[in-house]
């Protein structure tokens, strides 16, 4: 990997130590001339000319992210957002009264709130998996209750947005596989993180957003459908042209493939930005990133954990990019205050986004540093000796 090239192709990263990607990153180079050269030339000849003369290189988008995932073009559904392709996604199952959704304490906010309004409007039972006390997800108790339980759906964050635990995904497709039941990956914080391959994970929906960890430009996203979902005619419970034909005054056509999820109406700047983003990452090597990632974030652990009273907040055998503390004799607004005066990019994760596992832990707030393959160790190495206060 050419950090050097890496870093000059991101004009975001002088004079800042940008640690927020798990928020929204910094888009590289050839992100940013697309989106820009794109919108010049849609304000010469309007917007629905430029997009039939770019037909070709549209359908790129799908070809790199079939790439980065390991499926075909054909299994991928262009989306505004994560969010946005969730709730495609889950509208698409028939939820019955008394149905199971089996999900997890580390599942993101929103998905949490999905399910507690199915469970409102329909009647939806939410079980949630138990977790060792390391943190990982228990999976002998997990078939266990998903042999009691047979949920409908089984839903999991691949990793949390407000610590660094990496779940085990696989574990829980083969289980998924094994009983027939829809599974449902959010992978919004490990696609361009990590190597994710839906054949090995064998999940039915991944979604995933551009502005994080892929670095593309913002209300961005995309859906991965399986063919096992497509070939049981699962489609969102909202469609629109795009999605269908209309065939006769009361019915209509699916479309085949994964674009019966997305709507007609989309920004092509912000979409051929994304498919820059992934051909760019898919030209590093998705596993060369996760490789540089995992040693940048050893050391930097390691390095933090030295520095007393400051407590890191991430549990789990399988640890990230996102990187959560507190410190015992600072509160999280005067680590903040104080990061920012050294030029540090980072969030702060609240308890409002991380209810149960925050609760758990005692915390109301973390600090949240999210580094990504443009960083180097000597930015985190002075981050490490700021923190030192
Ligand atoms: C784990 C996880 N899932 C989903 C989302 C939602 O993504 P979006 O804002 O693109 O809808 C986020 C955003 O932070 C996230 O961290």
């Amino acid at each position: 990997m050419d950090i050097n090239t890496i870093r000059k192709e991101t004009r975001g990263c002088e004079n800042k130590i940008f640690l927020n990607s798990a928020g929204s990153s910094l888009v590289p180079d050839p992100v940013f001339d697309r989106v820009i050269s794109y919108l010049t030339e849609e304000a010469e000849v309007g917007g629905y000319a430029l997009a039939h003369s770019t037909l070709e290189e549209t359908e790129e988008f799908y070809s790199e992210a079939a790439r980065l995932l390991n499926c075909n073009p054909e299994n991928i559904a262009y989306m505004t957002s994560a969010t946005d392709a969730y709730a495609k996604a889950i509208s698409s199952i028939e939820f019955k009264e008394g149905d199971v959704i089996l999900t997890t304490d580390d599942d993101y906010v929103s998905n949490q709130l999905t399910f507690i309004s199915l469970k409102k409007r329909i009647g939806i039972k939410i079980i949630r998996a138990v977790n060792l006390p390391g943190g990982d997800l228990d999976l002998v108790a997990f078939e266990q209750q998903v042999k009691t339980y047979q949920p409908k759906l089984v839903a999991l964050t691949h990793i949390p947005t407000s610590s660094g635990l990496v779940q085990d995904a696989e574990k829980v497709g083969e289980i998924c596989h094994k009983y027939k039941i829809w599974y449902l990956l959010d992978a919004c914080q490990s696609v361009g993180q990590l190597v994710v391959d839906v054949k090995k994970i064998k999940c039915d929906f991944l979604t995933a957003t551009g502005r994080k960890f892929l670095r593309g430009p913002r209300g961005t996203g995309f859906l991965y459908v399986s063919d096992a979902a497509l070939g049981a005619g699962l489609a969102p419970l909202l469609i629109d042209m795009l999605g269908a034909k209309w065939t006769s005054k009361e019915d209509y056509k699916i479309e085949p493939t994964a674009k019966r999820f997305e709507f007609w109406e989309s920004s092509i700047a912000g979409k051929l930005g994304l498919k820059e983003a992934m051909k760019y990452v898919n030209t590093i090597g998705m596993a060369v990133v996760e490789q540089y990632n995992a040693s940048l974030m050893v050391a930097f652990r390691t390095k933090l954990t030295a520095i007393k009273g400051l407590h890191l907040q991430d549990r789990g055998t399988h640890v990230s990019n996102i990187l959560t503390f507190t410190m015992d004799h600072h509160t999280t607004e005067e680590i903040s205050e104080h990061l920012k005066q050294y030029g540090v990019y980072f969030s702060v994760s609240s308890k409002a986004s991380a209810l149960i596992d925050f609760t758990r832990k005692s915390i109301d707030s973390a600090i949240r540093l999210s580094p990504h393959y443009f960083n180097t160790p000597e930015e985190l190495e002075k981050v490490v000796a700021i923190l030192n206060f």
